[in-house]
């Protein structure tokens, strides 16, 4: 996708390092960062440098092909590879891509190291490139879903800074909007960490699509005044038996849509469906540091970037990152193969 007309990935490697857009610092300033180690670039997934489940998917194969490249400098190949997948994988627990991602690259290692990492190598790169080509497809198919000015509703970021490039459920939008149909985007806030508010808001603009933020929760509003045709969101893991985790407040979304009779679409790469996973009971959910519910970053009036606390201090704060929509709240499920019923997913 371009920003500024120049065609960016999200995530891309370089030689030996990973280099990604900086979605920390996003919309205030595009910046990138290099990451010259496995380490490093698992750090970068962990603080969420680099977010959203396919891009974290990408980006884990990436410092997958790293950990070869670093284990083959050394004489304890196969164990330090080992150990430093393992690292990667305990980064964040919830997107299935970044397990995806870390097995695209396992599969390919054997006991030779200088073979195991041209392997590597090949194999994150295809992976990354498998990403980006199944979120095009995501959005031809999500075309017939949608007709000429329909206002949609999303919530967190599910667009191309999410994976490699296009994104799952904006992908659709981006489709129908350079084919020049009118499409609207209700763009929830997302908070604690503003996804909506600083990524979505920020892409959509980049690409010309008209949109406005809602603070969390006005959306069922907007429905019941009959002003939400339609609600897209991605998924980091759908079940075997069509459960939906996604960013925390999907669930809530969900409800209203049903309430309101709006249809309720998942937009999400095959590499998020996890077979192995019975149902969304399963999904391990992701509880992040109550600091993030407590304070918000963002640019003074001069462009200088500060931290505030906007909560009561003293009062503690809850921060799972997600929850799950189950599938009977979910009218199809869009992938790169085409939309689907909940109830006809396999992994
Ligand atoms: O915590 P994040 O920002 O990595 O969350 C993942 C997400 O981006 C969302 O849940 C999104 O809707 C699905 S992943 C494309």
């Amino acid at each position: 996708v371009n920003v500024a007309g120049v065609p960016h990935r999200t995530v891309r490697l370089d030689g030996d390092a990973v280099v990604m857009i900086d979605q920390k610092l996003l919309p205030w300033r595009f910046e990138h960062v290099v990451c010259r180690t496995a380490a490093d670039t698992a750090e970068a997934i962990r603080d969420m440098t680099v977010r959203g489940a396919g891009a974290i998917g990408a980006t884990g194969a990436f410092a997958a092909a790293q950990a070869v490249i670093e284990a083959a400098r050394g004489d304890r190949f196969e164990a330090e590879v080992a150990e430093t997948l393992a690292m990667i994988a305990a980064t964040r627990p919830t997107a299935q891509n970044l397990f995806a991602g870390i097995d695209a690259v396992r599969a390919v290692i054997d006991a030779d190291p200088r073979a195991s990492v041209q392997r590597a190598i090949r194999a994150a790169n295809a992976f990354a490139d498998a990403d980006a080509d199944a979120c095009r497809r995501i959005g031809e198919h999500g075309r017939s879903l949608f007709r000429d000015g329909m206002r949609i509703s999303t919530h967190c970021n599910a667009g191309w800074l999410a994976f490699v490039d296009w994104g799952s459920a904006l992908s659709p939008i981006y489709a129908l909007h350079r084919a020049g149909a009118r499409v609207f985007v209700w763009v929830d806030e997302t908070r604690p960490r503003g996804q909506g508010a600083r990524l979505t808001a920020w892409e959509l603009a980049q690409e010309g699509v008209p949109h406005a933020v809602l603070t969390d929760g006005v959306v069922g509003g907007k429905m019941r005044a009959g002003e939400v045709d339609a609600v897209i969101v991605g998924a980091d893991r759908i079940a075997a038996n069509g459960d939906v985790a996604n960013k925390v407040g999907t669930y809530a979304l969900a409800v209203l849509a049903k309430h309101h009779g709006v249809p309720f679409y998942v937009a999400a790469p095959t590499t998020t469906i996890d077979g192995h996973c019975p149902t969304g009971a399963e999904i391990p959910i992701e509880h992040r540091s109550e600091d993030e519910v407590w304070r918000v970053t963002g640019p003074t009036d001069s462009g200088e970037l500060r931290t505030v606390r906007v909560v009561s201090a003293g009062s503690p704060a809850m921060n799972p990152a997600f929850d799950v929509t189950p599938a009977e709240l979910v009218t199809a499920i869009l992938t790169e193969t085409g939309v689907h019923a909940p109830s006809q997913l396999r992994g």
